[in-house]
């Protein structure tokens, strides 16, 4: 079965899916994006996610491609097309396409958007969630409106990749006076040693994720304390769990960090119930 994507109101084989060589997305990264999750023919959040790219699209002026109604549809009708139970659907919103000039382009030029869809295999995040993942530390080097979802992404890719060639899968910046602000993909969480669940306020610095806010609402129902706080690299060394959370990981055990065991070295039963409980409280949509 070929892969389909939607690109400016036609649906085509993900092989000859293309934009204008004079995107603005291609030429500034002039552009925003949404990744959510599908769960057994379910999406996952998706009004959350919705909301968050109009909040994108506000914060750069930027137009909206279709209505809230009309997108949905097109965006089951995506996952539909590509027969997707469990994986994802990536939205992209850009300027346009005009010639380069760094000026916004002509009042009335149509925002280009695409949607893509693929099928992840739910066996290899259960390993994942088994193991944990090891993480590296990186000093913060992103410009101050990270709380934008853009997809001028340059520093996390380079973070990244430094954390592969490190032997680590992911990476964490942390800002000069010590403070750990998020994941170079996704949110950052430690248990206390008093079973404390705290991550960083998220109005600025970091990006607000859905996981997050979801996962305060599972706390909730756990029955678990949250504490929306900064905190040091050193408090997050000594924690009793550290976790991730994202649209494509959930939630995600961190059992090293810079050559570092965190805790015994082993996923915490804190984010394995957060895990569990995770999709009877978010929002669930049918494709
Ligand atoms: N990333 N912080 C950053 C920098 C992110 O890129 C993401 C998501 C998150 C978590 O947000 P959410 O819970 O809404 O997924 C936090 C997506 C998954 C990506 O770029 O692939």
């Amino acid at each position: 079965m070929s892969r389909i994507a939607y690109v400016n109101g036609q649906y085509v084989r993900h092989s000859d899916a293309a934009v204008h060589v004079e995107d603005r997305g291609f030429q500034f990264a002039d552009g925003v994006y949404e990744v959510c999750e599908v769960r057994h023919g379910m999406i996952v959040d998706l009004t959350r996610h919705l909301n968050r790219l109009d909040r994108s699209l506000g914060e750069l002026r930027m137009a909206a491609p279709m209505g809230r109604a009309a997108l949905t549809f097109v965006i089951r009708e995506v996952l539909r097309r590509n027969r997707v139970k469990n994986g994802i659907f990536y939205l992209q919103v850009t300027r346009g396409a005009a010639r380069r000039d760094h000026y916004f382009p002509a009042e009335g030029t149509p925002p280009t958007i695409t949607i893509t869809a693929k099928s992840t295999d739910p066996s290899a995040a259960a390993k994942k969630y088994a193991s944990g993942i090891k993480v590296i530390t990186l000093p913060e080097n992103r410009w101050d409106r990270v709380d934008i979802k853009t997809v001028g992404l340059l520093p996390n890719v380079l973070a990244k990749q430094q954390a592969k060639e490190a032997g680590a899968q992911d990476a964490i910046f942390i800002d000069r006076s010590g403070i750990v602000m998020e994941a170079a993909s996704s949110n950052v969480w430690i248990v206390t040693r008093d079973g404390e669940l705290v991550t960083r306020p998220a109005e600025h610095g970091i990006l607000k994720g859905i996981t997050r806010t979801t996962l305060i609402d599972v706390a909730k129902k756990l029955g678990l304390k949250v504490v929306e706080r900064e905190f040091k690299a050193e408090e997050m060394l000594a924690a009793r769990e550290v976790f991730f959370t994202s649209a494509t990981g959930i939630c995600v055990p961190i059992v090293q960090i810079d050559n570092k065991p965190v805790a015994n070295g082993h996923p915490g039963t804190v984010s394995s119930s957060i895990r569990d409980t995770f999709f009877d409280v978010a929002e669930k949509t049918a494709i």
